[in-house]
C-alpha cells in the first residue's frame, strides 16, 4: 500500500551528505543541549503541582518518572544510533513502518515539541512575575495571564519566544554557546538550592508519607514526566553532530544520569524542608527557601531559574524547527520551510514560522493544559519508538547499531507498558484533545502529504 511506502538506509545517507547544515557537534555538546532541553519549568514548576497530588512521595513520582524515561531513552538511543539523520522519531519510523506512520509520529512530535515550548515560556512568565512581586514590582495580571485564567495575553511568555526564536534565527553556534553556559548556571542554581536545603531538612516533613496513595503517586509521576522531557532533542541534532552513532547514545545517557541524580535530591530535600502543604505551585524551589527563611537563596534560585528557562526553551524550539525541516524536505508539508538561510545556515522561514505558533499557545493557554497534553503527545510517541526497536531487530536485523538496547525484547516491552501506564492516569478529556490533534493530522496527510511525498515522485 502507498500509504506504507518506507524510506531506505540509504535515502538517510543521502540526505545526510547533502546536509548543507554544519556538522561540529560533540557528544559533551549533545549532552548540553539535552540538559538544556530537560531541565526547566518541569523542575522549577511543575514539582509543586507534584508534590500536591503526591506528598512527600513525590520523591517516588520522580523515580517512575526517571524509570520510564531511562527506560524510552535505552529504545531511543538504539535507533537513534541506526539512523544518523535529524528529524529523530519522525524519521526512524519512516524506515521501520512506513510513512503514514511516519507522519502521525512527526504530526505527534509537533505537539510534544511546540506545546512544551509554550508550556516552557508560560512557565517562565510566571517565575519571573514571582521574582518581580518579591522586589514589589507588580505587573498588570492583564498582560501576565492567559485568557482562560482570567487576564488577556501572557506577554514575557510572548517576547521571551521572540528573542529565543531570533536567537535560534542567527544561528545554531551562537545559540549553543549561549545554551552551555546558561547549562552550568542551571546546574549550580540545584546545586546550590540542593546545599542550602539539606541542613534544613526535617524528618517530620516526611509524615504522613503517601498522604493521596498510590493514585496521587502515579498522577504525580504523569505530571512530573515532563520534567524529563527533552532528552531526544539530543538526537534531532545529530546531522550537526561530528560522529552520530557514537555521539548521539553517549549525549543522551550522559544528560539523563546528571538529570536523574539532581531531580531526585530535588524532591528529597524540597519535601524535607518544607510541608507538602506549604509547597509554592508557581514557584517551588524559591518559596520553599524563603519559607525557612534563606530569601538570598531564594532570590538567587529564581533568578537562576528564570535564566535557565530560556535554555529549555531555545533546546525545545531548535528541535521543532529541525523536525520541521525534515518533514518539509520530505514533502509531507511544504517544501519552501524545508529551505536553510544561506547567510545563517539555518532554516529561516521554518524557524519563525514556529516561533510565531509558540508565542501564540504561550500567550493565550493556560500552563497545566500546555503541559498534559505536552505528556501525553510525547508517551505516545516513546511507545511507537519502543515498538520500532522490536520490529526493526526482525526486519532489519543487518542494519550496524553502535548502541544496542539491552534486554529486547523485554525492555521494549516494558518501556510501552510504562508509557501506556502514565497516558492511562491523565485526565479523559486530555486524551480527547490529543484525538483531536491526531484527527487533523490525518486529514493534511491525506489532503497533502500522500500528494506531496517525494517517495511518490520517485
Ligand atoms: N523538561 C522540560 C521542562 O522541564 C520540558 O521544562
Amino acid at each position: 500500500m502507498e500509504i506504507f511506502r518506507k524510506k531506505t538506509v540509504k535515502n538517510f545517507d543521502n540526505d545526510y551528505a547533502k546536509s548543507s547544515l554544519k556538522k561540529k557537534l560533540t557528544s559533551f555538546d549533545l549532552a548540553a543541549l539535552g540538559i538544556g532541553s530537560i531541565v526547566g519549568t518541569g523542575i522549577f514548576v511543575a514539582t509543586g503541582q507534584g508534590a500536591k497530588m503526591a506528598g512527600p512521595a513525590v520523591i517516588i513520582s520522580f523515580m517512575i518518572a526517571a524509570i520510564t524515561s531511562a527506560l524510552c531513552a535505552l529504545t531511543y538511543s538504539e535507533l537513534a544510533s541506526m539512523f544518523p539523520v535529524s528529524g529523530s522519531t519522525y524519521s526512524y519510523s519512516y524506515v521501520a513502518f512506513g510513512e503514514i506512520i511516519a507522519w502521525i509520529i512527526g504530526w505527534d512530535l509537533i505537539l510534544e515539541y511546540l506545546v512544551s515550548a509554550a508550556a516552557v515560556a508560560a512557565g517562565w512568565s510566571g517565575s519571573l512575575n514571582g521574582i518581580l512581586s518579591d522586589y514589589g514590582i507588580k505587573l498588570p495580571s492583564m498582560l501576565t495571564k492567559a485568557p482562560i485564567s482570567g487576564g488577556i495575553v501572557d506577554l514575557p511568555a510572548v517576547l521571551i519566544t521572540a528573542v529565543v526564536t531570533w536567537l535560534l534565527y542567527i544561528g545554531v553556534s551562537e545559540s549553543a554557546k549561549i545554551n552551555d553556559a546558561i547549562v552550568v548556571i542551571k546546574i549550580l542554581i540545584i546545586v546550590i538550592f540542593i546545599a542550602l536545603g539539606v541542613t534544613h531538612i526535617k524528618a517530620a516533613n516526611y509524615h504522613p508519607f503517601m498522604p493521596f496513595g498510590v493514585n496521587g503517586v502515579v498522577s504525580g509521576a504523569s505530571i512530573i514526566f515532563f520534567a524529563f522531557i527533552g532528552f531526544d532533542t539530543v538526537s534531532t541534532a545529530s546531522e550537526e553532530t561530528k560522529d552520530p552513532e557514537k555521539d548521539v547514545p553517549r549525549g543522551l545517557a550522559l544528560c539523563l544520569v546528571v538529570v536523574i541524580i539532581m531531580y531526585i535530591a530535588v524532591s528529597l530535600v524540597l519535601t524535607g524542608i518544607i510541608s507538602y502543604k506549604n509547597v509554592s505551585i508557581d514557584n517551588a524551589l524559591p518559596g520553599a527557601l524563603s519559607h525557612i527563611g534563606i530569601n538570598w537563596g531564594s532570590a538567587l534560585v529564581g533568578v537562576g531559574a528564570v535564566v535557565g528557562m530560556v535554555s529549555t526553551l531555545l533546546a525545545t524550539l531548535y528541535g521543532q524547527i529541525r523536525i520541521f525541516m525534515v518533514m518539509a524536505r520530505d514533502g509531507l508539508l511544504p517544501n519552501v520551510f524545508a529551505k536553510v538561510n544561506k547567510k545563517h545556515s539555518t532554516p529561516g522561514l521554518c524557524t519563525i514560522l514556529t516561533g510565531v505558533v509558540t508565542a501564540v499557545l504561550a500567550g493565550f493557554l493556560p500552563l497545566n493544559m500546555i503541559m498534559e497534553l505536552c505528556n501525553i503527545g510525547t508517551l505516545f510517541a516513546f511507545a511507537l519508538v519502543s515498538l520500532g526497536v522490536i520490529v526493526l531487530r526482525v526486519t532489519m536485523p543487518e542494519v550496524k547499531r553502535k548502541f544496542k538496547c539491552p534486554g529486547v525484547p523485554f525492555t521494549p516491552i516494558i518501556t510501552i507498558f510504562c508509557c501506556g501506564y502514565l497516558i492511562y492516569t491523565l485526565p479523559v478529556i486530555t486524551w480527547i484533545r490529543f484525538l483531536i490533534w491526531l484527527l487533523i493530522g490525518i486529514l493534511i496527510y491525506v489532503f497533502y502529504g500522500y500528494k506531496n511525498s517525494k517517495l511518490k515522485s520517485k
